[in-house]
């Protein structure tokens, strides 16, 4: 075994705006030889990439760049297919002794890719760490202004509508809802379906040049869209 084998980090590099990125995010950024930057398709550039770019371009010294296709389709052996692909292409530089930062939008620990590639990794005995980033819906509370959670209020965060909303719903004081862009229609009819009083926000694009923050639903949506709903009831200051 290669004693000197590099390590897998991932690094979140937050909503967009660069500015929130952390130091240790840019710190790490600035010194390892190789970024692994996930793509969802092959003529899209790698969002998180943009948001690192310039960073990666005021480097003087050698490194590169990898990036990975990773479809987003459904179809689970595919996917898998595509994980163990990349997870084949940084375990090559990590037996070369090169550390490999996996760049993630927001967190690495929240609903990323990164989880399912380290896993293959981690499994593979070589060490996997996580840089922390802001996340997209801290971001886009931020944006749009409103607190997530206060005193004892509980809140919801769920990756996408599907059935199981309208039950977890009814525990909750705040639902941070993800990936809005799809069933947008369903998340309408099932916030609707709550007696409660409610503010609805959604925000696309969160801390980009072209971030919008709406009131209500956003109908036609981007994949960066994220639905913010606070039951109101529950403030009694
Ligand atoms: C695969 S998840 C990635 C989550 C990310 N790891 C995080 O920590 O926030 C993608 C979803 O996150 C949300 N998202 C990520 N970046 C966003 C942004 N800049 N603005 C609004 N929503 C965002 C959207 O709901 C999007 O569909």
């Amino acid at each position: 075994m290669n004693m000197n084998r590099g390590k897998l980090i991932g690094v979140g590099v937050g909503p967009g705006d660069p500015e929130l990125l952390t130091v240790k995010a840019v710190k790490t950024l600035e010194r390892v030889p190789v970024i692994c930057a996930p793509k969802s398709s092959q003529n899209k550039p790698s969002v998180a990439l943009s948001i690192v770019r310039g960073i990666l371009d005021g480097r003087k010294d050698e490194h590169v760049t990898i990036e990975p296709l990773f479809p987003m389709i459904e179809d689970k052996k595919a996917l898998k297919s595509y994980w163990a692909g990349a997870a084949e292409l940084i375990i090559n530089e990590l037996d070369e002794g090169r550390d490999v930062s996996f760049i993630t939008l927001g967190d690495p620990s929240v609903y990323s890719t990164f989880s399912y590639v380290a896993r293959i990794i981690d499994d593979q005995g070589y060490v996997v760490e996580m840089i922390p980033g802001i996340n997209s819906f801290t971001g886009c509370a931020a944006s749009a202004g409103i607190t997530l959670g206060e005193k004892d209020e509980i809140i919801l965060v769920v990756p996408k509508v599907d059935q199981r909303l309208e039950e977890l719903l009814q525990h909750a004081d705040t639902a941070v809802i993800m990936k809005t862009s799809r069933h947008s229609q369903m998340l309408e009819e099932i916030i609707n379906k709550d007696p409660r009083d409610k503010t609805v926000v959604s925000v696309q694009n969160c801390s980009m040049e072209d971030e919008k923050v709406f009131d209500g639903f956003a109908k036609k949506g981007k994949y960066l869209s994220t639905t913010i709903v606070k039951f109101n009831g529950n403030q009694d200051h």
